[in-house]
């Protein structure tokens, strides 16, 4: 079979406008919704038609925008547009960028860079449609109930597209079109160069507009036509945070449900929040207030949450992550998290592991079947397999200078409170007692003490602390248990 690997000639993304009304320092197509930036996803739409160019017109912040679009998708055209405004500037500059005089023919398509939700399958079918009916322009369209600031599509008697008026242009009359223009099109690119030579910025605001094209187009005997999709969020775009924040919403709820229709339960869609970067297997369970973001994947029958936050964290079949703050680490299968745990990055978490109730580790390789259960921390250290450490370990791994390593074996019990001074390596099946400081490595199979033996002087409560409830009580309780055997006696 040949290959089929037929997309357009190119996909020109807009991305030259200022965003102002974001009223930030981030330029707007940098700002973040599902883990990446609106740009991100307009260039992952973008590709997913796979163009054989993908150009992306690029003015405000230029240098920020242009580092960072270089790191998402290194093989995209960088195009400046000039000071010569608007929308039909932006793309002659990309077809003169993309050498469009020379070679470029076949179906050209411009999108913008702060319409985050535009799908791969909307993409698809606009081009199909423009293809398959050799129109010389198909724009993208969609009925609002409020059109205020879009462009409105003009249709003649029998229906057909004739035209795009800009708001600031439109009659009354033209101003209660419901019908606007995405500004997301598909052109041929021999009509789109042609008619761009022609348009003006004579018009309201100045600009050369792209929507011009059109008309143009049609003038001059081309086929114009529109795809009109029901589904407005994949037309809107985001020009300030409460839009950002409702795309952002949205984007969540689909995402979600993908999931949801893919085997995973998701108690409560509305706190749950899942990165388009993450995956998930059938029958992972996700309880309420879980964020995952970045590149976590969940494996089947895990159990995430609730009040999870996990980034870049590999969940291992059947493990269970309760009340988590996470990243960079693993989980091993059936191995036990939370709550209140605080895994930073590098912690590997052996099959049927556990850490417990507040902890916090770093850089530590946890074997299987090993345990930290509870109050402690674990960092630069390596412990081995069915190792139990007790309550309230430290690796005391920092010397104000360097970090240094602990190693711990397998098959080893450590009391409560013991204190790794790293660098140091304790045996296999060794213990430690309660509250020991360990400076030195421990042989395997030993003991290791460095608590000073316990002295108790007998008396002093009562005799430093006279007529306090303490004294009080102890002397009771030393009268009652010189006492006990005679008054067990007597109470047979
Ligand atoms: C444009 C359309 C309008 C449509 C609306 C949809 C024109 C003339 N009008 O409106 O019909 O309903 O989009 O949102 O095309 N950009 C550049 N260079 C420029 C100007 C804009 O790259 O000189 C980019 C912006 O970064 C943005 C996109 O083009 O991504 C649209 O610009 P914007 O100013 O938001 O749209 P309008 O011109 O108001
Ligand atoms: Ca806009």
């Amino acid at each position: 079979m040949i290959p089929e690997n037929t997309g357009p000639a190119a996909v020109i993304v807009l991305a030259a406008g200022a965003g102002t009304r974001m009223k930030s320092r981030t330029p707007k197509i940098l700002h973040e919704i599902g883990g990446l930036s609106m740009v991100g996803h307009a260039l992952r739409a973008a590709r997913s038609i796979n163009p054989q160019r993908l150009a992306i017109v690029v003015r405000h912040e230029r240098d920020l925008v242009e580092s960072h679009v270089a790191a998402l998708d290194p093989q995209a055209v960088i195009v400046d547009q000039d000071d010569i405004p608007g929308t039909g500037r932006a793309v002659e500059a990309a077809l003169q960028a993309l050498h469009a005089e020379q070679d470029l023919a076949g179906t050209v398509v411009v999108t913008y860079g702060d319409v985050p939700l535009l799908s791969a399958e909307l993409l698809t079918e606009l081009v199909a449609t423009h293809e398959r009916d050799g129109n010389a322009v198909t724009v993208l369209t969609a009925v609002l109930d409020d059109a205020t600031g879009y462009g409105r599509i003009l249709r003649g008697e029998d229906g057909s597209v004739t035209g795009i008026r800009e708001h600031k242009d439109a009659t009354e009359a033209e101003r209660l079109i419901r019908e606007v223009n995405s500004g997301i099109y598909a052109f041929d690119a021999a009509v789109l160069r042609e008619a761009l030579g022609k348009v003006t910025t004579d018009n309201a605001q100045g600009e050369k507009y792209l929507t011009d094209v059109l008309g143009l187009a049609r003038e001059s005997g081309g086929r114009v036509a529109a795809v009109v999709t029901a589904d407005r969020w994949q037309v809107e775009g985001a020009n300030d945070r409460v839009q950002l924040a409702a795309l952002g919403a949205e984007l969540n709820r689909r995402t979600v449900e993908a999931w949801m229709r893919a085997g995973v339960t998701v108690v409560d869609p509305a706190t749950t929040w899942i990165d388009s970067s993450v995956t998930l297997d059938e029958d992972v369970r996700l309880l309420p207030n879980t964020q995952l973001h970045g590149a976590t994947s969940v494996a089947r029958d895990a159990v995430v949450g609730p009040d999870t936050t996990l980034t870049d964290v590999t969940v291992g079949e059947g493990a269970t992550v309760i009340r988590t703050h996470g990243s960079g680490s693993v989980i091993g299968p059936r191995a036990a998290v939370g709550p209140f745990t605080y895994l930073r990055p590098g912690t590997v978490l052996g099959e049927k592991g556990k850490i417990g109730a507040f902890y916090e580790t770093k850089n530590v390789t946890i074997g299987r079947g090993s345990k930290l259960s509870h109050l402690g921390y674990a960092g630069d250290a390596e412990i081995g397999e069915d190792t139990n450490i007790g309550c309230g370990n430290i690796t005391a791994n920092y010397d104000g200078e360097k970090k240094h390593r602990t190693v711990i074996g397998s098959g080893v019990r450590t009391g409560s409170n013991t204190v790794f001074v790293a660098p140091v390596t304790v045996g296999d099946g060794a213990y430690s007692g309660a509250g020991a400081v360990i400076r030195k490595d421990v042989p395997a199979g030993a003991l290791a003490l460095s608590v000073a033996a316990q002295r108790n002087a007998e008396g002093w409560v009562p005799a430093n602390r006279p007529g306090t409830r303490s004294a009080e009580l102890a002397q009771a309780a030393t009268k009652d248990s010189s006492s006990t055997p005679a008054s067990t006696e007597e109470g047979k």
